[in-house]
């Protein structure tokens, strides 16, 4: 396949959402219907759809389905993939009732995943389209469905314009070690910290990429990698306990991660385990880039203490692949993410301008 292939990690269609299952990947590639509510939110908990943007683009995408749970007639549907069809939306509800209903459903979807601020960006974009003031019931679904479509195209686009500004920090021979997912299936199919190396690649430069296998979920060694494979982008999969061993030796030039929200000082929050590779890269001076659109910025947030961490189940760490591997009775602490401060970063990437220290310029 191309090295400028898009992923298609979400879609909506037919008054359903349609993701990959990334909890199958790389053994089962799925494409699975959510037609509720409650099943996005329960697919965005466990990690079926996930990546910052692709989590915003899954919560504006939840409120259209929270408006056909409610109120389509059996079989039918008002939003599908590249129109709207409001023609038998009931003449009785008001458009009061739709705000209400988008409050409430942003409410419940917001609930899922605490740090990733680009699903609260999008369900806000979502409920200020609600405060219009609209003289109808299909004018307003009209606005919405417009809306949700444009934060899905515009995330394309904005990674797309942030790979290549990053790619230009990079060497041809350059090799990148990278955590977590960051790429189509992270966004609306490109990817930030991984869509520079693939616009790195598709203007020629020959990058190699290392990929943190990424505990406890192996969002590096199950996706990055596969991601990799489908671009034909050379990848090497490492634990993350190596990054001392690979920066010393120099085997890896840059470190590129991505980011689930970003204070307005520059601190970044991303997938447990960055903090240890930042630290490690300040030491041996290995080049360390956060990638992220300009969305992911929280200027409510003046530092990094303040950015909400979500905790995860025990059983994530004390299991492997569904197997014990833990003496009963022992505990364990799964905090999903956290803050790498901003002395420690050479460089924030968004799709706006590339920050540099001391990062004055980015809240
Ligand atoms: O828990 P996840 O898999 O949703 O965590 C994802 C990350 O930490 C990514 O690095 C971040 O969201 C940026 S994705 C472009």
């Amino acid at each position: 396949m191309q090295s400028d292939l898009v992923i298609p990690t979400i879609r909506f269609k037919k008054g359903t959402i349609e993701i990959i299952d990334q909890t199958r990947l790389p053994a089962e590639y799925e494409i699975i219907p959510l037609r509720s509510v409650e099943s996005l939110c329960d697919a965005m908990k466990k990690l079926a759809i996930r990546g910052a943007p692709a989590l915003g683009v899954a919560g504006a995408f939840g409120l259209l389905l929270g408006i056909e749970e409610k109120w389509r007639r059996e079989g039918s549907w008002f939003f599908d993939s590249e129109k709207v069809d409001a023609s038998d939306f009931p003449k009785d509800v008001s458009v009061s009732a739709i705000s209400d209903q988008v409050a409430t459903v942003a409410d419940k979807i917001g609930g899922t995943r605490p740090t990733a601020i680009n699903l609260f960006w999008a369900l806000d974009r979502m409920r200020k389209v609600c405060e219009g003031n609209w003289r109808s019931t299909r004018d307003l679904i009209n606005a919405l469905y417009s809306e949700a479509k444009a934060i899905f195209r515009e995330d394309l686009d904005i990674c797309k314009r942030l790979g290549e500004r990053g790619a230009a920090l990079l060497k041809d021979g350059d090799s990148v070690l990278t955590h977590c997912n960051t790429g189509g299936l992270a966004t609306s199919g490109y990817g930030t910290a991984l869509g520079i190396v693939v616009a790195a690649v598709e203007s020629g430069k020959r990058i190699e990429v290392y990929a943190d296998e990424t505990r406890p979920l192996l969002q590096g060694s199950r996706l990055t990698a596969w991601e990799c494979k489908q671009r034909n982008i050379p990848v090497t999969i490492v634990c993350e306990g190596s990054a001392g061993y690979l920066m010393s030796k120099g085997i890896v030039s840059r470190v590129i991660v991505g980011a689930d929200r970003i204070a307005a000082n520059g601190d970044t929050a991303n997938k447990v385990g960055t903090l240890n590779l930042a630290v490690i890269a300040k030491h041996y001076g290995v080049p360390f880039y956060v990638a992220a659109p300009y969305s992911t910025v929280d200027p409510s947030i003046k530092d990094g203490s303040q950015i909400p961490i979500e905790m995860r189940s025990e059983e994530e760490v004390k299991q492997f692949a569904g197997v014990e591997v833990a003496p009963e009775g022992a505990g364990a602490l799964n905090p999903a993410f956290d803050v790498t401060p901003h002395n420690l970063i050479a460089a924030i990437i968004t799709d706006e301008e590339i920050h540099y220290p001391p990062f004055d310029d980015i809240g």
